[in-house]
């Protein structure tokens, strides 16, 4: 679906259908609503249908003009619920189900006025960076396995953005960033929803190496026997008991002039299926962790985004990608592993790879790149999902600022990050007889010590903050924007903390 901006006098508007929004309960519409109503569309204004019309969340009404009418045919409102429990998300949804309205009775040219914007408790440049955002996204399904019903109804060409004014700077710019961000989420919820078969840690290297091509990022991809000669046996243990080729993805942003600043390091779990390893998991629902590589993946679309959006500063993806797999080779409980920092590890469960994996990224991190900051991403714990549920993220680490900016980051976006405690009791659970550490504490606290075992490979002058989204890549409720199915979550989190993040040298949080 194309953008297009379209620069007017009211009268001169030209659409197959426009799109407005509307509050529940409200007594009368949104100003820019009610004055197109004014100026081009006397038809509606008086009609009982618009009344009827309730505008609760999801809800999309279509009123077609009288034959005859000139220029825009077709009005579709989209509700948006009550004023008084409006987030932005609702708008990034309202946006979605209106297109797929679109969609479904063959709308080519939908548009949507500036004027829509009024009244929301939201600058219009970012109300239009949600609409835009929902509506690309929540037009989007991976369909590339399917041969059956290809056919189905193609979206609308071009989504008209209707204006009588220039739009200012702020606004021009809200289109690119809702167009790279949601290029992003969609690349990491194909990446997620693939089978393992598809997504191996061979197709992610390949993606990030299609990234950099098209975006100049420099991208190294470490294999197994690399990652073996420079010391990272924990990363290596999993791997070994994989067919699967096991990759370290690093890739770079580094724009001329930023090359020496301390980056932003963003690492993502790819665990492409987890099996448990010799820890077995039980069978039932065993094809979810597909999507163990989540982490990875958002990772992998927040460079698309930064890519897209041409960002001045330097940021870093360490992705350390295998699958967890039960075979003669595979690490056993028992073992204990060397670790790239030097730390020794005692593998009780195998099944808790995913930090047996990101410790050593978190090491490297540390040791190649001096980061300014370092995030980490992973479906790490299922305690998380029991924890906080299906909606919110966990965010862990040692600097408060970073967690607050997360938080405040996340809340803007439409991502929810709740924190869980750090502190270093918590470590108790991980004392080992043969080991510096375990890999496994016993039931409590599940997702506070997987944070704090990779707490173990960070120093404290390093800001650190660890996000478990185990809970929330994937989703089984069709919110509009985001449907059924993996989530991208994390992306634009992460997006707008690299636009956020300070310019050249300096190295203080924003
Ligand atoms: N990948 C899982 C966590 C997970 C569970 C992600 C459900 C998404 C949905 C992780 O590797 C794992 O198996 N964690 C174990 C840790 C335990 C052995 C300490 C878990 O949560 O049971
Ligand atoms: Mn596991
Ligand atoms: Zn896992």
């Amino acid at each position: 679906m194309l953008i297009e901006w379209k620069i007017a006098p009211v009268k001169d508007w030209h659409a197959d259908a426009i799109i407005f929004f509307a509050f529940e309960k409200a007594d009368e519409p949104l100003a820019g609503f009610r004055r197109y109503l004014e100026e081009k569309g006397g038809w509606l204004s008086g009609s009982g249908a618009l009344k009827d019309f309730q505008a609760k969340p999801n809800e999309t009404a279509v009123f077609y003009a009288p034959s005859g009418e000139e220029g825009i045919p077709r009005i579709i409102l989209a509700g948006l619920g009550p004023a008084d429990r409006f987030e932005s998300d609702k708008l990034k949804n309202a946006a979605a189900h209106a297109l797929r309205k679109c969609r479904e009775i063959n709308v080519a040219r939908p548009g949507i006025a500036m004027a829509a914007f009024e009244g929301l408790p939201l600058e219009s440049p970012a109300a239009l960076r949600e609409t835009l955002f929902g509506a690309v996204a929540g037009l989007h399904k991976f369909s590339e396995l399917k041969t059956r019903n290809s056919e189905a109804e193609p979206a609308p060409e071009t989504f008209l953005l209707l204006s009588e004014a220039e739009p200012d700077r702020p606004t021009i710019d809200a289109v690119l960033l809702a167009e790279s961000e949601a290029a992003g989420v969609i690349l990491a919820r194909d990446l997620t929803v693939s089978p393992a078969n598809r997504a191996t840690p061979a197709f992610l290297a390949e993606t990030a190496r299609q990234l950099a091509e098209r975006f100049s990022f420099k991208v190294e991809i470490l294999d197994l026997d690399s990652a073996i000669s420079m010391g990272m046996g924990a990363f290596a243990a999993v791997a070994q008991g994989s067919r699967e080729p096991a990759y370290i993805i690093v890739i770079e942003h580094a724009p001329p002039g930023t090359e020496n600043d301390p980056p932003l390091v963003f690492i993502g779990k790819g665990i492409t299926f987890d099996s448990g390893g010799i820890s077995l998991k039980l069978p039932d629902k065993l094809d979810a962790m597909k999507q163990d590589m989540a982490g990875a993946a958002s990772v992998l679309g927040a460079f698309e985004a930064i890519g897209r959006s041409g960002l001045k500063r330097r940021v870093v993806g360490i992705l350390p990608c295998t699958e967890n797999m039960p075979d003669g080779r595979a690490y056993k409980p028992g073992d204990v592993l060397k670790s790239f920092s030097g730390q020794t590890i005692e593998v009780i469960s195998t099944d808790a790879e995913g930090r047996v994996v990101l410790c050593d990224a978190l090491a490297f991190a540390v040791k190649k790149y001096s980061p300014a900051a370092i995030i980490d991403i992973a479906t790490l714990t299922g305690a998380c999902i029991i924890a906080l549920g299906n909606q919110v993220a966990a965010v862990l680490g040692n600097n408060e600022e970073l967690i607050g900016l997360i938080r405040q980051t996340g809340a803007d976006m439409g991502e929810k990050f709740w924190p869980l405690p750090l502190w270093d009791f918590y470590f108790d659970a991980l004392k080992s007889e043969v080991a510096d550490m375990k890999n496994v504490g016993d039931r409590s606290a599940g997702a506070i010590v997987g944070g704090i075992f990779l707490k173990q490979f960070v120093p404290n002058e390093i800001a650190w903050v660890h996000l478990d989204i185990a809970g929330t890549a994937w989703t089984d409720k069709d919110s509009g924007a985001i449907p059924r199915g993996a989530t991208g979550f994390g992306v634009r989190t992460l997006f707008e903390i690299a636009r956020g993040w300070p310019e050249s040298g300096r190295t203080e949080l924003p």
